[in-house]
């Protein structure tokens, strides 16, 4: 789903659809608003008297918007981002990830008052219950990060049961600081029992993004020190993750949300639905196919095998709401050129690169409006920092933790929202009698 073209901010715009019903010539006016129409205005059209009305289908929501959000805006043919009316391209180069996680939330820049608050709170709650480690400990040397991060978010619900009084501010508060702080920390610590290595506790003298990537990789030296440019690079990805409206995770978070349960388990359902190779998972999956494809004299050829539908498809190409360059490739690209001017030229991305300008020359990307996607580049960045690529869509999830949890409280405060329950068009049988084939007992 794409935000409405309608510029955020704008008066409702309020207007009239007449709809000519060919079955019974009755005639209704529907009003439009925000350029849509209410779902449920069309329950009022009915071809006879005991018919429940007209339904809305639209598999996959391509047409139907869910929600009134003032989150993130998205003109998907323009290439535009924005959070909170902030262009993303500003908010990349200038802002630090936990000012961005404050804004997606409070709907302002925090003032510098709030922010150290607001860090120190995240701060401090970066540890997990130690229990939560021996937890960890349960799965397989080679199990999926992402399915490690997904239960131990999960298990968390079992930790603070308070967390369940969503309706107290209070509550909301303490439990968006929580899953905030203590992602990075599960994420870590799902990384280190795959790698066989101790676990690193949060260095709390460190920023948010370095404090993370000492968890990941610090060693024996007494103070972990990370590369400026990955520390950058890493600040930055989080930031372009952070939200993006109503995506596949974004939905599951509020449809799960919607029944009123506890954060931590709504977000577990969103990282459950980022695991997918279509939505989060893509930007491992663009590498797999890079290392698939080998050489760029190769490209041409697998080119050819995406477009006969028999082959996949071009991962991190496509996008639901961009047609036209995502907005997030851009930052990407430019600053996979930073890290490589500094670590060097990796030998994948010359495959990429080729990938790229063979697909955007193409008529049958042209004609689709497939562009690269923010998942394009991504993986080749996390690679140079030494990244498994099962790990990537775990520093996804990381990001949009904070994007989850915004659209969390929308939705929880919007008194339009109910429990998220669609209707369905049935296909099956009539009644038909019980005829076992099995031999009862
Ligand atoms: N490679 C080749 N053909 C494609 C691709 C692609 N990556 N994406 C779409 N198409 C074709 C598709 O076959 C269809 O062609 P036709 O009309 O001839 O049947 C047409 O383009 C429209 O595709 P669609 O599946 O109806 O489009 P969608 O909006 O349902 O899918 C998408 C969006 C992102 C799932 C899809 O483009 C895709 O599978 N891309 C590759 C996976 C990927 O990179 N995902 C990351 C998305 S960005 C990060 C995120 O949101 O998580």
């Amino acid at each position: 789903m794409a935000s409405t073209k309608v510029a955020p901010g704008a008066p409702p715009q309020q207007a009239e659809l007449s709809v000519r019903d060919e079955r019974t010539g009755k005639s209704y006016a529907v009003p439009v608003s925000d350029s849509a129409i209410r779902a449920g205005d069309l329950k009022q059209i009915k071809a006879s008297e005991d018919d429940g009305g007209l339904l809305s289908y639209d598999p996959a929501f391509l047409n139907t918007a869910s929600c009134r959000s003032a989150i993130t805006f998205i003109d998907g043919d323009r290439g535009i981002l924005r959070y909170r009316g902030y262009p993303i391209e500003q908010l990349a180069e200038k802002a630090s990830f936990l000012e961005v996680a404050w804004l997606l939330r409070n709907g302002e820049l925090p003032t510098q008052e709030q922010y150290d608050k607001w860090v120190h709170e995240v701060t401090y709650h970066t540890y997990v219950h130690e229990n939560i480690r021996k937890f960890l400990e349960g799965f397989r040397y080679d199990a999926h990060p992402m399915t490690m991060l997904c239960s131990t978010v999960a298990a968390l619900s079992s930790f603070y049961p308070t967390a369940k009084n969503i309706y107290d501010p209070a509550e909301r508060d303490i439990s968006i600081v929580r899953l905030i702080a203590k992602v990075p920390t599960l994420a870590a610590f799902s990384y280190r029992h795959v790698k066989g290595l101790p676990i690193v506790w949060p260095d709390n003298d460190l920023t948010y993004v370095e404090n993370f990537l000492s968890m990941v990789a610090r060693m024996s030296e007494p103070k972990y020190e990370s590369r400026p440019v990955f520390t950058r690079a890493t600040e930055v990805l989080f930031i372009l993750h952070a939200d993006h409206e109503q995506n596949c995770s974004t939905n599951a978070v509020r449809a799960v949300g919607s029944s009123h349960v506890d954060p931590f388990s709504a977000v577990a359902a969103g990282i459950a639905a980022l695991y997918g190779p279509l939505h989060g998972g893509a930007n491992e999956q663009v590498l797999r196919m890079i290392q698939e494809i080998a050489h760029p004299k190769n490209v041409k050829a697998f080119i050819e095998e995406v477009k006969s539908g028999k082959g996949q498809r071009l991962m991190g190409f496509g996008h639901r709401v961009y047609k036209s360059y995502d907005p997030r490739a851009k930052i990407v690209k430019r600053l996979a050129d930073e890290v490589f001017a500094e670590v060097g030229m990796d030998k994948d991305l010359e495959i990429a690169l080729e990938l790229e300008r063979i697909a955007l020359s193409d008529d049958y990307f042209i004609s689709r409006k497939l562009y690269p996607n923010v998942d394009f580049y991504t993986g080749l960045i996390y690679r140079s920092m030494k990244f498994p690529m099962d790990f990537f869509t775990v520093l996804f999830a990381i990001a949009r933790t904070a994007g989850w949890l915004a659209q969390w409280e929308e939705m929880l405060l919007d008194k339009e929202q109910k429990i998220a329950r669609p209707r369905q068009i049935y296909t099956g049988h009539g009644e038909r009698d019980y005829r076992s084939a099995l031999i009862h007992k």
